[in-house]
């Protein structure tokens, strides 16, 4: 780690002495104080629920600048990538650090596309979930249960297993989220085929049937693809996090993809465009664009529970730029596909026009995120509500597991053990 020229010193009001924190700097971003040693030489923890101000580990993969509205993958701005790579261009630069060559990235391709069959008794193992099951919850148990089905490259310290568990992980799970679809709907499994691209094939296994060929439309695949892209790492968000968290046991990869997958649910984070998708349905069944207004007032209400979904972001105080690219796709989508008048999508841009000119949104720096147009774009595809997380984590799979490989490969890396505050009942006998 580099020090930066800026020097910290902490002060105590009760005698106790000075001491010096070390200040290190980034290649860009904020600074950060090493505060490792301060119980050791002082006693007291720091205190930062939600991490607000807490930068958790070390990390050369991804770098958001919240304020410019700025996502970089290995340096690259995701505008470039979203244009010139495909994602699994984009899955080999964050897994490997650089973009392939020609040759890396047809070897790359064929490695990822020939794994993507899953072991055949996987189906039976779905099969002992309730076909009304929230896809979250089978996927939750599916990439948990790839731990079971894959135990040979499960040693998280042997960077061979690491690195087949990664390919397998990637190559498997639009396989696997195509079979909870499937299973949910009663329909056959679809196999996967390898000569269609990584996008091209997850079509295929979610809507192609065993009674007639499917032709992949490349408008959409394209706009499948852009997801994956956009969706494949955002650094140390909370799924993110607790995949590290997860993986700092020493447990194997699939059991901490598992509890990122979990942990993604959550509609403060993936679950979101679920909860902006169901939240413009509710507005238009309310009356559509007449009642935008009702309802932004609804959200501004003091102590309001209603959030507008889709909306806001810890990090970007600005347009989150996987946002406008989403829009911009979904203006795709909705051409190709001869919906260019969809109510929901009119709603969306109704909304977004009053909500950034509100004195509520604009003050708190509350911008769409890139939940808010991805529901419209994966509605229109056919995808049904309640996959539209499961997609999210099947992209993200991969930003998961570099940044678990990045950690492992640490020599320095600790197991991760918060602190805290305890302001429980002090010592007492039982009565
Ligand atoms: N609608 C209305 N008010 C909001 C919203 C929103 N979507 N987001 C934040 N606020 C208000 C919040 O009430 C608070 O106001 P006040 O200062 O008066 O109490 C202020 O803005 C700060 O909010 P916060 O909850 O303290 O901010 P946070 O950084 O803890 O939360 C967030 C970030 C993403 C959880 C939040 O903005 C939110 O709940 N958004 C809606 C859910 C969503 O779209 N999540 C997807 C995030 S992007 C994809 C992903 O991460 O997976």
């Amino acid at each position: 780690m580099n020090l930066s020229d800026t020097k910290a010193k902490l002060s105590f009001s009760n005698g106790s002495p000075d001491i010096n924190l070390p200040v290190y700097k980034g290649s860009i971003g904020p600074d950060v104080l090493d505060i490792r040693k301060l119980y050791g030489q002082t006693g007291v923890f720091t205190y930062d629920p939600g991490f607000m101000s807490t930068a958790a580990c070390e990390s050369t993969i991804t770098y958001i600048d919240g304020d410019k509205g700025e996502l970089l993958y290995r340096g690259y701005p995701i505008e470039q990538l979203a244009e010139k790579c495909d994602y699994l261009d984009t899955c080999y630069l964050l897994l490997r650090g650089e973009l392939p060559n020609a040759t890396q990235r047809a070897d790359f391709h064929k490695l990822v596309l020939q794994h993507t069959m899953v072991h055949e008794q996987m189906q039976f193992f779905l099969r002992g979930f309730r076909r009304d099951a929230h896809p979250m919850a089978v996927l939750t148990g599916l990439a948990g249960a790839m731990s079971a089905f894959y135990h040979d490259s499960i040693d998280i310290h042997n960077a061979q297993h690491r690195e087949i568990a990664a390919t397998r992980l990637i190559a498997k799970m639009p396989t696997l989220v195509a079979m909870a679809h499937k299973y949910g709907k009663g329909e056959p499994y679809m196999y996967p085929q390898n000569h269609l691209s990584y996008a091209g094939n997850f079509l295929h296994m979610m809507f192609g049937t065993p009674c007639e060929p499917y032709k992949v439309n490349p408008v959409l695949e394209k706009a499948m693809d852009r997801f994956f892209i956009l969706h494949a790492d955002h650094e140390q968000n909370a799924s993110t996090s607790t995949v590290r968290l997860c993986g700092s046991s020493g447990t194997n990869p699939f059991a901490a993809i598992a509890a990122g997958v979990a942990c993604l649910w959550g509609p403060a984070h993936g679950g979101a465009n679920e909860a902006a998708l169901n939240m413009l349905e509710d507005i238009q069944a309310m009356g559509g664009v007449a009642k935008v207004g009702e309802f932004v007032a609804k959200v501004k209400e003091k102590n309001s529970t209603v959030r507008l979904m889709g909306f806001g972001h810890r990090v970007y105080k600005n347009y989150d730029p996987r946002a406008k690219l989403m829009q911009k796709t979904c203006n795709e989508v909705l051409a190709e596909l001869g919906l260019e008048k969809d109510p929901l999508f009119a709603l969306a841009k109704a909304l977004e026009k009053i909500a950034l000119e509100d004195d509520y949104f604009v003050q708190r720096k509350l911008y769409p995120n890139v939940d808010f147009y991805s529901g419209i774009v994966q509605r229109a595809i056919g995808i049904p509500v309640k996959l539209f997380t499961g997609i999210f984590a099947l992209a993200r799979t991969v930003g998961w597991i570099a940044q678990l490989n990045e950690m492992i490969a640490d020599p320095d890396y600790k197991i991760g053990r918060p602190r805290q505050l305890y302001v429980g009942p002090v010592r007492r006998n039982v009565p």
